[in-house]
């Protein structure tokens, strides 16, 4: 069975490559390289001993989308993930996340309704509900106005496929992340370090090895237990298997509508201290950090109502925090020793 991974040399379209060949899929792996390395196709081999077919292409080019789709058009389903994912940068470029993440998904989309098996699995996020009223979030939770152009292109992207579900033979199945962090167990794949993270984990690593000089903790007077913002912070192979439980549902055509969405968490929220604490515990050092002013755009809190992921899917997270953030801390280390 042939699955395109689009988005398949990032950081969670490589764990997913990775236990989509574990189940014995064979992978084409689109990437255009601009937020990735070739070097990512080493690490899933080492892993599981075969790489995928490789495809460097870039999705905003409508023509090679449909030269990809001629080619390969016995597919049986198209894992999305390619798409810019920066909140901060999105603000400051927004056209540049329209046509990454908009124009990419229509021409996908356009070329998938004339596939005889045409299973559609959309990398969303639990930014579609903002500031959600209650805790834990369900998928039936109000979607609020985008925070951010990047927040907005998941929504968009989500309506745009349920209008073309509704006139076409695409089944598709929406999968709300929550915060993913980690590394695969054998450091061999991971997030890959460009630039100045933008996001909590890596800058948390990356401080720790030096590289930083100090974590930033932006604001310690919300409403929570102990001022933090609170996340739901998933395992990313906990979150990779969950999309091919996913993809099996539409394979086996088990889905009830022609889409379907899931939040995908641990269904616990942490805050940002606590990470650090748990950090500091599976690292066996002190973190050095210091609580700054909150950051424009960032909700309260946000963690998972799992129950229709585990109950529909039969899926469940199954790392803890430290779990995660000792595989973050493995992969991180690795990485500096092979610089
Ligand atoms: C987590 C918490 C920060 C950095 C974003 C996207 C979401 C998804 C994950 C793509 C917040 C705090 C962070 C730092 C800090 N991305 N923080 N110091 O903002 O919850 O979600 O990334 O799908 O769509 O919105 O993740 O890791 O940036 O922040 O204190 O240097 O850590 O304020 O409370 P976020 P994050």
């Amino acid at each position: 069975m042939k699955i395109v991974v689009t988005g398949g040399l990032g950081f969670i379209g490589s764990h997913t490559v990775v236990e989509l060949q574990n189940e014995g899929f064979d992978v084409i792996a689109i990437d255009n390289l601009l937020n990735s390395s070739e070097s990512v196709l080493d690490g899933i081999e080492k892993i599981t001993g075969k790489k995928p077919i490789f495809e460097k292409m870039d999705l905003r080019d409508k023509a090679s989308v449909q030269n990809f789709f001629k080619k390969y058009n016995d597919v049986q389903g198209v894992i999305h993930f390619a798409a810019s994912k920066a909140v901060g940068e999105s603000v400051e470029n927004p056209l540049l996340y329209y046509e990454n993440n908009i124009n990419t998904l229509v021409y996908v989309l356009q070329e998938l309704k004339e596939l005889p098996n045409a299973n559609f699995i959309f990398s969303s996020s639990c930014t579609v509900y903002g500031q959600a009223e209650k805790m834990p979030i369900t998928e039936d939770a109000s979607v609020q106005q985008a925070m951010s152009p990047y927040g907005n292109t998941k929504q968009i992207g989500e309506e745009i496929i349920t209008d073309v579900a509704k006139v076409t033979n695409i089944n598709s199945i929406l999968l709300r992340y929550f915060n993913p962090i980690g590394a695969h167990p054998t450091a061999e794949i991971g997030e890959l370090p460009l630039g100045v993270p933008q996001n909590l984990v890596p800058f948390i690593t990356q401080t720790a090895m030096g590289l930083r000089e100090k974590l930033s903790v932006f604001g310690d007077d919300y409403p929570t237990s102990d001022g933090t913002a609170v996340r739901d912070y998933i395992h990313v192979v906990d979150l990779a298997k969950a999309h091919v439980v996913a993809l099996q549902r539409l394979l086996n055509k088990q889905n009830l509508e022609k889409v379907e969405t899931f939040n995908l968490g641990t269904g616990t929220g942490s805050s940002v201290l606590e990470v650090i604490n748990a950090f500091e515990k599976v690292s066996g050092q002190k973190l050095n950090y210091q609580i700054v002013g909150r950051r424009e755009g960032d909700v309260i809190e946000a963690f998972a109502n799992t129950e229709k992921a585990n109950s529909v899917l039969g899926w469940k997270a199954a790392s803890s925090l430290e779990d995660s953030l000792s595989s973050a801390w493995k992969w991180e280390q690795k990485v500096r020793n092979k610089q």
